[in-house]
């Protein structure tokens, strides 16, 4: 775990070294500082993930320290210590940009409380920006797909009768049909939607939903369901841990059933990929999925 790191900045040296001593003994690494100015220079060589810092100090007061710390780090988080009868000041330092306060004379408790409510800050603050990082890579994501597309429909001259292609171009590149980039084809190519998905949920070859990496196709026609199509489905289905018409959950594996694949001799036939493998028995269905 990421060490975090805490400055101490108060002129009185029992409330500096108090402070360090609880903060130690609840693992976090501690530096000190008697003046603004000094609490300034050490966080100009390291990061602190906070500050302790109190209101009065000799020389530059606390919140001049807090301003200049924030110039240095703008993620710092403030909290600001106050002698008796200061609170209103503490209030109005609050205002100013610290986090919370905690007032003279304090205990081990409430450092910690007050430690820990800054803690949960930052956690909350990394949360929300990994979270606009995602949408902002989403975004990104979302106009290259769209980049893509358009490059596939002016390789068809945005000709309506090339649909079937551009569909299967747009499969070959994502793996499966997403579905606003169906909708970004019939806005480009200026055709109804519904004919857009018509097509799509035709053809059994066009999949709506992500796929696996290898897809497997079971025939179950006729000659390959009299001789034991259906056994080999189960076990496939009991290897992958899914269902006919379902991915495997880290999308390696799509199975699904189809009708006669045009190789009744070799009944019963599983397609992987473009490979055929006929005559199956049960058994060797584990040892044929390790190949991939
Ligand atoms: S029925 Fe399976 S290949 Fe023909």
């Amino acid at each position: 775990m990421e060490e975090i790191k805490i400055l101490v900045i108060d002129d009185e040296r029992g409330i500096r070294e108090g402070c360090r001593r609880i903060l130690e003994s609840e693992n976090y690494q501690v530096a000190v500082a008697e003046t603004g100015e000094k609490g300034i220079e050490v966080a100009q060589t390291d990061k602190f993930a906070m500050a302790l810092i109190d209101l009065k100090l000799p020389g530059m007061d606390g919140l001049a320290v807090i301003n200049e710390l924030r110039k240095i780090d703008s993620e710092i988080v403030p909290i600001i210590i106050t002698g008796y009868g200061t609170v209103e000041t503490a209030v109005e330092a609050m205002k100013a940009g610290a986090f919370d306060f905690v007032a003279k004379p304090f205990t081990p408790n409430e450092i910690i409380n007050v430690v820990d409510k800054g803690l949960i800050q930052i956690k909350e603050r990394q949360e929300g920006l990994e979270l606009k990082q995602e949408k902002r890579e989403r975004a990104v994501d979302e106009l290259n797909s769209l980049s893509i597309v358009d490059e596939i429909l002016a390789r068809y001259n945005y000709n309506a009768a090339s649909l079937i292609a551009i569909l299967q171009d747009i499969q070959k590149q994502f793996n499966y049909l997403p579905q606003n980039l169906l909708r970004h084809v019939a806005l480009t190519m200026n055709i109804p939607l519904t004919r857009v998905y018509s097509i799509s949920t035709f053809y059994s070859a066009f999949s709506l939903k992500p796929r696996g990496e290898h897809l497997i196709d079971v025939c179950l026609g006729t000659a390959c369901h009299v001789r034991g199509g259906m056994n080999i489905m189960e076990r496939l289905e009991r290897e992958l841990g899914i269902k006919n018409g379902e991915t495997t959950y880290d999308e390696k594996f799509s199975l699904k059933s189809v009708r006669c694949v045009g190789c009744c001799g070799l009944a019963p036939v599983v397609v992987i990929d473009d490979e055929f493998h006929g005559k199956l028995v049960q058994d060797k269905v584990p040892k044929i999925l390790a190949k991939y």
